[in-house]
């Protein structure tokens, strides 16, 4: 939806990389908070493919969760009428501002990215420039939007802050180029920790803790029935992270999931124990997955229409990117064409 010239909407944009088929943390911790923004912003979602081959990927795997990605945003209610839904590498401008803001990023504040630690400590085969530099990619996919709102779980906090730390550096240089985004991190579900460990967040590197948005039904509340809760005596359900951080991370997931308190949950299962609450939590999240992966495997068939979503996505978010890059060259210097 186009901003109207008297009312300006605020402006949202967000991104998950295609590295892995999508799971719930990202849906609880990101998606879920997209939908239903439309009408009150002008929303900027993509699939970030550029991110992803810092770490190598087989390239006909990544083609296929970067369409599957697609039609995932669709089915959990992105409407591409009402969002611009498009592919980070289709709109070239990304990897222009990334480079500009590079020079912008100190050495120190990069290698202080918790990402990157992980990263580097878990693929020590292949600890590339791209790999170090990523936060300055991202800080160019949001700059590129002028974004009020950034809605990101709670690990990916620390990128934006560094995006903010680039507006203050650049602005501070060339005046007031970049408007400063503000990370909008949800209430329940900003970090889901898995399911077998709950000491580490869901993620697909664990994929026995980590429940996948088209995993079938029996595969999901296997998961939910396995799930590794405490060995505390009172064995009930009791909302307290610091003790019980495995009872914790499933009612968080079972309040994101029904909208209902911490409170109310507690008085939902009091008397019934671990027993009857992990089953249910199960349920829940089958019941809120399922109307996503059958969307999504109907959309999947369609792939003349993901391709006119992602061509239309692509073009609007283009005319917008190719304004502040112009902004950019001209501040820092360059000569224009
Ligand atoms: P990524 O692809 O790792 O994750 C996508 C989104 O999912 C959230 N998330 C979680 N939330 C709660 N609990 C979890 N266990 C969990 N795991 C993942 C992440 O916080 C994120 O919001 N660098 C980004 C992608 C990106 C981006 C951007 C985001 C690239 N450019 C510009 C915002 C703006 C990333 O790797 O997220």
């Amino acid at each position: 939806m186009e901003n109207s010239e008297n009312t300006p909407k605020k402006v949202m944009l967000s991104g998950i990389q295609p590295s892995g088929d999508l799971h719930l943390g990202n849906y609880l911790g990101a998606i879920k908070n997209w939908a239903d923004r439309a009408n009150d912003y002008d929303c900027y979602y993509f699939m970030a493919d550029m991110h992803t081959i810092t770490v190598r990927q087989n390239p006909a795997d990544l083609r296929r969760r970067t369409l599957e990605q697609l039609a995932q945003y669709i089915a959990c209610g992105l409407d591409p009428e009402r969002n611009t839904l498009f592919i980070q590498s289709h709109v070239h401008q990304h990897a222009e501002l990334g480079w500009v803001l590079n020079c912008y990023a100190m050495f120190g504040e990069l290698s202080r990215m918790t990402q990157f630690k992980d990263k580097s400590a878990r693929h020590t085969e292949n600890v590339n420039g791209g790999l170090f530099t990523y936060p300055c990619l991202m800080a160019a996919d949001i700059l590129l939007y002028e974004p009020d709102y950034v809605p990101v779980g709670e690990d990916q906090k620390q990128h934006v802050e560094l995006c903010r730390n680039i507006v203050q550096r650049f602005n501070g240089i060339y005046g007031d180029v970049f408007k400063m985004p503000e990370p909008f991190i949800p209430k329940a579900g900003a970090r889901v920790m898995g399911l077998s460990a709950p000491d580490a967040k869901m993620s697909k590197s664990v994929p026995e803790g980590c429940v996948f948005l088209m995993e079938p039904p029996e595969d999901i509340r296997r998961k939910f029935k396995r799930a590794v809760t405490d060995s505390d005596t009172e064995r009930c359900v009791r909302y307290d992270p610091e003790n019980k951080p495995g009872v914790s991370n499933l009612m968080t997931i079972y309040s994101a999931v029904t909208g209902r308190s911490y409170d109310e949950i507690e008085a939902e299962f009091e008397g019934k124990g671990y027993g009857a609450f992990k089953p249910a939590v199960g349920d829940a999240v089958i019941e809120t997955l399922r109307p996503i992966r059958e969307e999504t495997q109907r959309l999947l068939k369609d792939r003349a229409y993901l391709e006119s979503v992602y061509r239309a996505g692509a073009e609007k978010a283009s005319r917008v990117a190719e304004r502040t890059l112009r902004k950019v060259y001209k501040k820092v210097g360059f000569l224009a064409k």
